[in-house]
């Protein structure tokens, strides 16, 4: 039984203000979620005030990233400790955006999930190719590639303690999304992998949301696949109105979860 998530990932946008306006809008337009889990990941600098906006409400806070020691000589970085003393949910990492732009390499993400681990934060760890590994047949190897090395060295109770993310390259931020039969395909496949690297109640168990173009009118369309359990949305969640809307529309039929 796995209840639909959906995290919104605002990335670079916004400053506080913005941020604490959109947080009151989202908190007010689901104000008794049912069937869906969500969860907003704003700027670190909107952290605080979004945490005191949605204190107390079902709509939980995230970060975007987090460095995998506790504290140092890290200039520009942000430790998991910091993000727990902000009471944190979840943390997404390895997102397209870290791995491309910013070159983070698989290992470095590996020692992010487990340091989030390790201090009680949810790592949310997205994986994806680029559409140039899809034209050449490599999604299934580029995904596996990045899901064990993502996951590698974790036994299975902390596994059971991630949430996973399938956002291909190409349908980020490009308005061109993965039909749900593309990400069901690379859903499956993930669960199948988990299921081998932990077990198959790990892996039925596991959520693993779809991200990139994630819309109002195309939720309902991918949450609908049995192995899509919610979205990471990034636009979408910049309009109040738009990412409620998604929200309700990845809530589970007619109960709390789905099987
Ligand atoms: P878009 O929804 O803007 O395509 O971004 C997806 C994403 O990267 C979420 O993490």
């Amino acid at each position: 039984m796995r209840t639909p998530l959906v995290v919104g990932n605002w990335k670079m946008h916004g400053g506080i203000a913005e941020a604490r306006e959109l947080a009151l809008a989202v908190r007010d337009g689901l104000k008794r979620p049912r069937g869906v889990e969500v969860v907003v990941c704003p700027p670190f600098t909107a952290l605080p005030a979004v945490a005191e906006v949605l204190a107390g409400s079902p709509i939980g806070w995230g970060a975007q990233n987090a460095h995998w020691e506790d504290k140092g000589a890290f200039t520009g970085e942000i430790s998991p400790v910091m993000l727990v003393e902000l009471r944190c949910r979840l943390v997404i990492l390895g997102h397209s955006e870290r791995r491309h732009l910013f070159r983070e390499t698989d290992e470095e993400i590996n020692r992010k999930v487990a340091a989030a681990l390790r201090h009680g934060l949810t790592p949310l760890l997205c994986v994806g190719e680029t559409a140039e590994e899809r034209r050449q047949g490599l999604t299934f190897t580029v995904v596996e590639g990045q899901l064990r090395a993502g996951l590698a060295g974790l036994g299975s109770p902390q596994m059971e303690r991630c949430l996973l993310a399938y956002e291909p390259v190409w349908a980020i931020g490009t308005g061109v999304n993965a039909t749900p039969a593309q990400a069901a395909e690379v859903h499956g496949y993930l669960r199948g992998l988990v299921s081998e690297l932990a077990s198959k109640e790990v892996a039925q168990s596991l959520r693993i949301l779809y991200g990139g173009s994630v819309k109002a009118d195309n939720a309902a369309a991918l949450t609908q696949e049995p192995d899509i359990d919610g979205a990471l949305v990034g636009g979408a969640s910049l309009q109040a109105p738009g990412f409620i809307t998604i929200a309700r529309k990845s809530a589970a039929k007619g109960g709390p979860a789905k099987e």
